[in-house]
């Protein structure tokens, strides 16, 4: 995973299985389920991840995003079911393990030295050297075209790569990440909550560049408790709550309302407005609540999860 190595054409198309002829999936989790002592993190989780795809996903805090993405990323092992990277079951023994295998995660704290330049951030750990045994020395000048060649390929505009990465905004430092995980030929790219901490203008910003990433044939895995961000860059919508799966979706199966919907809970916004009335609640706000029950309970009527040829199934 050194050089710059990506084949645009076959990672636009997803590998087919010789015998069956079924096109293989870049990343694929079956029934898969974590615990931590009796705590269950993740039970019979199952999506898939391609080329040129955005697959979110959805979820509250302690639904299990973050432990999902640790069993991807090779930071802890799923106890069952089966993570498939094209097609071959794999159980990743280090973070070293998964990225060997092309799978790069950009963390919500971005591990990067907020005094170092941008360059030596981009480069962090895979610095480029030229000579060789005593005479070997770091080629300061080769890093600093490539950061802003990549950068620039990626529609990033960074006025100097020679200025500290901390004083880049929130959004920029995730998308130096997302640049800098293309060029060192990533496969399948994770964005742990990449929008969280971000306002409305930077968090367009990265969600275009989770576009540009996905344009370059990347499998893209957007994890995010915001429909209004997975929506409109997501191809498939996994929504986990407690550590469960409660939909996964094809984005032709539905829209933003219903996302948004399934992410509320009808059933626990219905428990909330009957409390709210018991301890005497202000009226507007119960009914406020009560309102956005009866949306929930219209828009819930029917939904479907899409099956692994793509299709939809009733659920
Ligand atoms: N290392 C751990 N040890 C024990 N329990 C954990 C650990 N990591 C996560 N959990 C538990 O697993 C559940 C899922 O957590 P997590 O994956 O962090 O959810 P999310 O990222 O969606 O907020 C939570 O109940 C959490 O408390
Ligand atoms: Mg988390």
């Amino acid at each position: 995973m050194n050089a710059k190595a990506i084949d645009q054409q076959t990672l636009l198309q997803n590998e087919t299985d010789p015998l069956t002829h079924t096109p293989v999936h870049l990343l694929s989790l079956d029934g898969v389920g974590k615990h931590y002592g009796n705590i269950v993190a993740l039970s019979d989780v199952t999506m898939a991840v391609d080329n040129g795809r955005v697959t979110c996903v959805l979820g509250d805090n302690g639904a299990g995003k973050s432990t999902l993405i640790k069993i991807i990323a090779g930071l802890h092992q799923h106890d069952d079911g089966v993570l498939n990277i094209m097609g071959e079951e794999r159980k990743f023994s280090s973070p070293r393990d998964a990225l060997d295998a092309g799978i790069a995660t950009v963390y919500q704290d971005l591990a990067v030295v907020p005094l170092m330049p941008i360059w030596r951030n981009f480069f962090l750990g895979s610095e480029l050297t030229s000579g060789w045994g005593p005479f070997k020395s770091m080629d300061v000048q080769q890093m600093k075209d490539i950061t802003k060649k990549e950068l620039a390929e990626m529609g990033i505009d960074l006025r100097d790569v020679e200025q500290p990465i901390g004083q880049l905004s929130g959004g920029e430092r995730q998308c130096v990440a997302i640049a800098r995980a293309v060029y060192f030929g990533a496969k399948v790219l994770i964005l742990d909550e990449p929008t969280a901490a971000l306002g409305v203008k930077q968090s367009g910003v990265v969600l275009r560049y989770i576009l540009q990433a996905r344009d370059r044939g990347l499998g893209v895995i957007f994890i995010t408790h915001n429909p209004h961000h997975a929506f409109p860059v997501g191809d498939r919508f996994l929504l986990l709550k407690r550590g469960k799966s409660i939909g996964y979706y094809d984005k032709k199966d539905i829209t933003l309302d219903e996302l948004t919907a399934q992410m509320a809970g009808g059933a626990e916004l219905a428990e909330l407005a009957h409390e709210l009335e018991q301890l005497g609640g202000h009226s507007s706000v119960v009914e406020e609540v009560s309102a956005e029950v009866a949306g929930v309970a219209q828009m819930g009527a029917t939904t479907t999860a899409p099956t692994d040829d793509g299709g939809a199934r009733h659920v």
